[in-house]
């Protein structure tokens, strides 16, 4: 599962649209038992730009999944790390979400959310409020 993972998120880097940066990126979800792919969407305006992660979290949530059991994310430079903002996206359906930061099929770093976004702000932090 996770080499299949790996594979579908180096296919979706290909997809990648970024006239801007030429930053590539692509990641693939595990939610529910099925997976998803995303890559990063730039914009002349550069604040729309949406990164691979979110593109893939947003792809299952808006089939109806919400949670999220891992996420694969590759570049075409090692070791690269979901952004801050993905971390808060990723948080809000997975805090135990593994999150694994892949160079090849066979190269890769494994983390868990909580690594990575320690001491978090959640869905928990509103709940039971009056509104
Ligand atoms: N980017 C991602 O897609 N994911 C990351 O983990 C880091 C950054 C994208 C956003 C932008 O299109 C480009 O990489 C440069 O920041």
């Amino acid at each position: 599962m996770l080499k299949k993972m790996i594979n579908l998120a180096f296919q979706a880097k290909e997809k990648a649209y970024t006239p801007y940066s030429g930053f590539k990126v692509g990641a693939t979800v595990l939610s529910e038992g099925d997976l998803f792919t995303g890559c990063n969407i730039e914009n002349a305006s550069y604040t729309p730009t949406v990164c691979a992660e979110r593109t893939a979290i947003f792809k299952a949530i808006s089939e109806g999944k919400r949670s999220i059991d891992k996420i694969v994310v590759v570049a075409d430079e090692e070791d690269v790390y979901p952004c801050g903002v993905c971390r808060q996206v990723i948080r809000e359906f997975a805090p135990d979400c593994e999150i694994i930061i892949a160079n090849s099929e066979s190269d890769y770093k494994v983390y868990n959310l909580k690594d990575l976004l320690p001491n978090s702000f959640g869905p928990n932090n509103l709940k039971g409020r009056d509104i």
